[in-house]
């Protein structure tokens, strides 16, 4: 086989420039790796871990951590319409609430919106409703889904004390009327029929 492609420094100069075989520089060496860390880490950002550089994602996560370390303050709670109804309307509990926001925040908002108003999943802004009569049907639902209509079953994705907050959280819901989904469902009576709301 002929020799046709020569070692570079033996290539005869074109136009005048020849072709040399030294190292590369130390500077560009370390330019090069530089680089390529800043690149891998933005890909790392931008497509694998968006969320760590929103801050209302961070902002979240932020919260639900140091509240959930102190999950030990509310004990083990129970999906009755008694518990539900305490962090709805428990100043005291409010904080509790916002924790359960995080949690729709990440779970619930890509069938319900962000604000509840719903996109596959029905409005919870409205007093129509599909499944629910009463309270404690809101957990019902949470707990063991809708899976035939798309609502996923919950009780292996989150804790009861998630379940619990998060159920009060979406059935607090209810009265702020954000226009989204059309209502599905039937009116159903007040939360606290008594007018605790
Ligand atoms: C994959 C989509 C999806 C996700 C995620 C989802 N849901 Fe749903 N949800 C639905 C659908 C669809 C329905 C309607 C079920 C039906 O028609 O029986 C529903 C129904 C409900 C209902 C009953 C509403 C009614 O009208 O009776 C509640 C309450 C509810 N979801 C809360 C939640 C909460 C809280 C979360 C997060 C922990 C959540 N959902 C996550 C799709 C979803």
């Amino acid at each position: 086989m002929p020799d046709t492609d020569p070692q570079p420094s033996h290539r005869p100069a074109a136009h005048g420039i020849e072709e040399g075989n030294h190292p590369l520089p130390g500077w560009w060496s370390v330019a090069a790796l530089i680089s390529a860390v800043l690149a891998f880490g933005s890909l790392f950002l931008a497509v694998i871990r968006p969320d760590l550089t929103d801050p209302a994602a961070s902002y979240d996560r932020a919260v639900t951590a140091e509240l959930q370390a102190q999950f030990a303050e509310i004990g083990n709670l129970t999906p009755t319409a008694g518990t539900l109804g305490a962090f709805m309307t428990d100043p005291e509990k409010a904080r509790w609430l916002r924790v359960g926001q995080a949690i729709f925040t990440t779970n619930c908002v890509s069938c319900h919106g962000s604000e509840g108003a719903g996109v596959s999943g029905p409005n919870l802004t409205d007093d129509h409703y599909i499944r629910v009569r009463e309270l404690t049907d809101v957990a019902d639902t949470v707990i063991g889904g809708s899976i035939a209509a798309g609502m996923p079953a919950w009780k292996d994705q989150l804790s009861m004390n998630e379940i619990v907050l998060v159920s009060a959280y979406a059935a607090s819901l209810r009265g702020g009327f954000v226009e989204g989904k059309e209502a599905d469902g039937e009116v159903i009576a007040p939360w606290f029929p008594g007018g605790a709301d």
